[in-house]
């Protein structure tokens, strides 16, 4: 097979339509790459998978998204990230970017030393990837990590600021705030739209990270690292292909609230 040219298109995945807060980062700071984002919708929520079946969701996914002829892959689940990452580097030739260790990165940027707070599905805290990352950048950085497995069902209710999901939040980050960190990881794609109810209960001094800012940054590296950013002499504009597993309407209808703008058009792809 002959590699992707600089002209391709970026292949971004995600378990179903959460992963637009990614996609939305990535046309801002990327505006001349295409992208083609599949969101596994049959087969969402992963967050509380087992590691194997992610693993084989993932690079089912991602071999793909190659197929579609990417240049690079984007995991912009946290959960897919947390146990697949390092299979999927390790298997594919195209450089693949995790939404993880951009995010920790960016918390150990941030905090003043009181330590980081992590929140996620409950696979994603499990897997303790969070608290790798960031040891692995400042080792005495102290983190405390709680699963929130209520809030993604919330976010896709559109129950961005009731009462029920401001209760929640508070048993959720009970122990977070009790921790006295001043930095917050949200280390699941739905989360940052939760933020002014998460940032109400934590308090102003305690900082959010959303990771997809990280992560786009860290794609851009990486495709110029590759020598794979798109020519500047290519005159025409970005192409964006969505394609999801199931519920193409669904997909539609969620999107605005996540990509921040209407998509109009999805492709259906299924597997198994
Ligand atoms: N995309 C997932 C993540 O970021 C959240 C939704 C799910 O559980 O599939 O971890």
């Amino acid at each position: 097979m002959t590699a992707p040219a600089a002209s391709a298109p970026i292949g971004v995945f995600d378990s179903g339509v959460g992963g637009l807060t990614v996609v939305r980062e990535l046309i801002r700071q990327l505006p001349r790459e295409s992208l083609i984002y599949f969101g596994d919708t049959a087969r969402v929520p992963y967050g509380a998978k087992s590691p194997e079946t992610i693993r084989t969701y993932s690079r089912e996914i991602a071999g793909y998204l190659i197929s579609q002829g990417v240049k690079a892959v984007v995991v912009a689940c946290n959960t897919a990230t947390a146990h697949a990452l390092p299979m999927l580097a390790s298997e594919l030739a195209a450089p693949v970017i995790g939404v993880v260790a951009p995010g920790a990165r960016a918390a150990v940027a941030a905090t003043r030393g009181a330590g980081i707070g992590v929140i996620g599905t409950a696979g994603t805290i499990a897997s303790g990837a969070y608290e790798q990352a960031i040891h692995a950048v400042s080792p005495s950085t102290r983190v405390v990590a709680q699963a929130c497995p209520l809030f993604v069902p919330l976010v896709e209710e559109g129950w961005l600021d009731t009462e029920a999901t401001t209760l929640i939040a508070r048993q959720y980050l009970a122990p977070i705030a009790a921790a006295g960190v001043d930095t917050l990881v949200l280390g699941c794609t739905h989360y940052p739209l939760l933020s002014p109810v998460i940032g109400a209960i934590v308090g102003e001094s305690v900082r959010l990270i959303d990771s997809a800012h990280a992560t786009a940054a860290a794609t851009r590296t990486a495709i110029e690292d590759a020598g794979l950013p798109r020519p500047a002499g290519e005159v025409s504009a970005a192409q964006y292909r969505f394609i999801v597993s199931d519920a193409p309407d669904q997909f539609l209808r969620a999107a605005q609230r996540f990509l921040g703008s209407s998509i109009e058009r999805v492709e259906t792809r299924t597997f198994g």
